[in-house]
């Protein structure tokens, strides 16, 4: 049995996604493991070299995971043949150069979401990478998420009969940075920065509902800025530019019809921060980030709007829990051992810049519809 290393560059492992998710619950857990097991039953180790544009944060992560390798220079990092792969979770509007030079120096690329802010960038970084003879991956954690996991045996096993649709609700209240400190980073509030809630989750419930239920083929929807003022890290008062909630309706092929909405501003009143109501002719579903509920056509009660009678009983306690039936592990780190199998043996990783640009897409043609108060046909790209 060989045991292989692969250079990964990481940039943008000072911030939340690129530190938590992708450094320590990803790439050192999968070295903790002993690397990325491949058909062959050979292994592969993951190096990564920290970068990023301050000194002292990344020497301090180096130092708390034991790790030797991280710089300030990313063109330097991209020089070293040893590294194979370049990883990008800076903040949305950094992404497109950086990716740029990582493909001029020929590395398969692995990115955060949304691959870029604009759709023609977005579709650049495709055609680049395809042309640059590399393979090409940006994250699509949600399909990993256990609820999920489910919700896809459910379909793959014909649960549903015909699917009517789907109606998702996905969002928490994010404090406004004055009497208690935020918890997400302020330049997501900020459009000139790359932020809006429409940007950040259209990506995801793009390639949520192409996976799940069919191509979206028309959106409308609604992107509005309910807290217009926020204080960022430094307790600065700043104005909130980006939209904050977005209520929005999808139709997708097969005559589904998807309704999400999408809120850093909604006090939660729910089982899971997001979930989805899948209802089709055979049976329902409510899938979260781990559980998934079920109630088939044969045991659905019948209910009898009478508001004068208080209900007689918990409708939460008439629907079925899905078993696991199978260990998840962490989604990043999921999607992380699939892209080193696809690179290294041509293992399937549908998750591609392509898809990415798919999920740009929606943002897009989401705020143009929101803008012009219109219904959008989405193009197949
Ligand atoms: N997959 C997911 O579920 C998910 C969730 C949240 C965020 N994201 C994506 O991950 C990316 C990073 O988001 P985050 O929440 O970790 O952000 P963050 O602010 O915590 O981290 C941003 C990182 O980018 C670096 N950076 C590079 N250039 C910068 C600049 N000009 N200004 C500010 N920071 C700069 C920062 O140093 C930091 O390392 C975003 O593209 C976001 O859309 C994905």
């Amino acid at each position: 049995m060989t045991t292989t290393t692969l250079g990964v560059v990481m940039n943008g492992v000072t911030g939340r996604m690129g530190y938590r998710q992708h450094l320590v619950r990803s790439v050192l857990a999968i070295n903790e493991q002993g690397g990325v097991p491949l058909s062959d039953g050979g292994r592969v180790l993951l190096d990564p070299v920290l970068v990023g544009r301050n000194e002292a944060k990344l020497a301090d992560i180096a130092a708390r995971h034991g790790l030797s390798r991280w710089t300030t220079d990313l063109d330097a990092a991209l020089a070293d043949p040893a590294n194979v792969i370049y990883f990008d979770a800076q903040v949305t509007s950094a992404r497109v150069p950086a990716v740029l030079r990582a493909l001029d120096a020929g590395k398969h690329v692995y990115v955060e979401k949304p691959t870029a802010e604009k759709l023609e960038d977005a579709r650049m970084l495709a055609r680049r990478a395809q042309e640059a003879g590399v393979r090409s991956g940006v994250v699509q954690d949600k399909l990993f998420l256990p609820g999920l996991r489910k919700l896809k045996r459910l379909i793959d096993g014909g649960f549903f009969g015909r699917i009517l649709s789907v109606r998702g609700e996905f969002g928490y209240w994010v404090f406004e940075g004055d009497w208690q400190p935020a918890q997400r980073p302020s330049w997501n509030y900020r459009a000139e920065d790359g932020g809006g809630i429409v940007l950040d989750m259209f990506p995801h419930w793009s390639y949520v509902m192409e996976s799940l239920f069919g191509r979206v083929e028309a959106v409308t929807a609604r992107a509005v800025t309910h807290i217009p003022v926020r204080w960022d890290e430094n307790g600065q008062e700043y104005k909130a530019t980006a939209d904050d909630a977005a209520y929005g309706i999808f139709e997708l092929e097969g005559g589904i019809i998807a309704q999400i909405n999408s809120s850093w501003s909604v006090r939660v009143n729910r089982d899971e921060l997001v979930e989805f109501q899948v209802d089709g002719t055979e049976g329902s579903a409510v899938a979260g980030l781990r559980g998934c509920k079920v109630q088939h056509r044969a045991m659905t009660p019948k209910p009898v709007w009478n508001p004068d009678l208080p209900a007689e009983y918990s409708f939460r306690d008439q629907w079925q829990e899905v078993p696991d039936n199978e260990p998840f592990d962490n989604g990043f780190k999921v999607q992380w051992e699939m892209f080193v199998r696809h690179i290294l043996e041509d293992a399937p990783f549908p998750h591609d810049l392509a898809s990415g640009a798919r999920g740009v897409q929606l943002a897009e043609l989401g705020l143009l519809s929101s803008a012009e108060g219109r219904r959008i046909e989405v193009p197949q790209l």
